[in-house]
């Protein structure tokens, strides 16, 4: 199993990192623009392997996709992250340029590869790679609801003062700070309605929290944050590589389904070694659609953006 992360940035390196950790492949190829990063980087975390004990080969490249051939998986985090006050969506006409590169270099050389997209704006960029490499939808993934409903249970469970890993809570809709819809309706505490125990103020503040989770972490750190966002990527590659069949939220093509069609947005879908495998239909209650088909209608205008480019 081989696997390549385009941009040895903090998002790139990071899943990098969580990809070889987990020993999730044999080969894993960091690859980037900028001279030396991608060889200092792999080099850098090739010496924690005797002290975390994997297995996994890591190697770097300046920009020389040869060396990211037969690749069964891909990554693409490259382009330029968000500064604190900027909107994921004015990335936009710097992005595009890049991440459309990267997906046709990356295809020459690995024609069967499946593509996660992390780069911003991610709903776009995952349109954009869909719609310029002609791949099957199904092996083109964005990433950006795994990320945001990991930050949802993070957020429920500050209030309801126990594990994230007991809460199952999905966002859906666009990666954008007021375009993700956090489902509180749906979500859950092992087995029982989160809303339960929380007050309606409660759910409100965890919803907005959590839209602007990226927004608040780019505050914090002047840049955008990498830690969950590197691991929402590595959490898909594992799933693909192992065929795990699991639950998340991604940013796919819809042909109908959720009442969209020619666009890329987050909905759950279970993922596999076939990359995402099946749209699975939380049914929507009239108030949740209509939030659905806003956000639809804002990542559409932003596709739109591509044509002027
Ligand atoms: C975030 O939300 C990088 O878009 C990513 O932090």
């Amino acid at each position: 199993m081989k696997v390549t992360v385009v941009g040895a940035g903090a998002v790139g390196a990071t899943c990098a990192d969580n990809i070889a950790r987990k020993e999730l492949c044999t080969e894993l190829v960091l690859l980037d623009i900028k001279e030396g990063i991608a060889e200092g980087k792999a080099q850098d975390m090739m010496q924690t392997a005797t002290l975390l004990g994997f297995d996994t080969k890591i190697t770097g490249s300046t920009n020389d996709y040869t060396k990211t051939a037969n690749s069964d998986v891909v990554v693409i985090t490259s382009g330029i992250p968000r500064k604190p006050g900027m909107t994921r969506e004015e990335l936009i006409g710097v992005n595009a340029g890049i991440v459309k590169g990267v997906a046709e270099n990356i295809l020459k050389h690995s024609p069967k590869a499946i593509i996660i997209v992390i780069s911003n704006p991610m709903d776009t960029m995952t349109y954009l790679a869909l719609q310029s490499t002609g791949l099957p939808k199904h092996r083109i993934i964005g990433m950006g609801g795994t990320l945001d409903s990991s930050r949802f249970k993070y957020q429920l469970s500050q209030h309801l003062g126990c594990s994230p890993a007991d809460l199952n809570a999905v966002v859906v809709g666009g990666h954008g700070d007021t375009t993700m819809i956090p489902l509180i309706r749906h979500a859950t505490w092992n087995s029982a309605p989160v809303t339960n125990f929380l007050s309606a103020e409660q759910q409100e503040k965890i919803v907005k929290d959590t839209m602007v989770g990226g927004a608040t972490l780019t505050g914090l750190l002047g840049t955008s944050a990498w830690y969950a966002p590197g691991a929402a990527g590595a959490a898909l590659v594992e799933a693909i590589v192992r065929d795990e069949k699991k639950l998340f939220t991604c940013c796919v093509a819809l042909d109908g389904e959720y009442g969209q069609k020619d666009i890329c947005l987050g909905v759950p879908v279970t993922i596999g070694k076939n990359g995402w495998e099946k749209i699975i239909d939380f049914k929507l209650n009239e108030a949740e659609q209509a939030a659905f088909n806003k956000s639809a209608d804002a990542v559409r205008s932003m596709n739109e953006v591509l044509k002027t480019l």
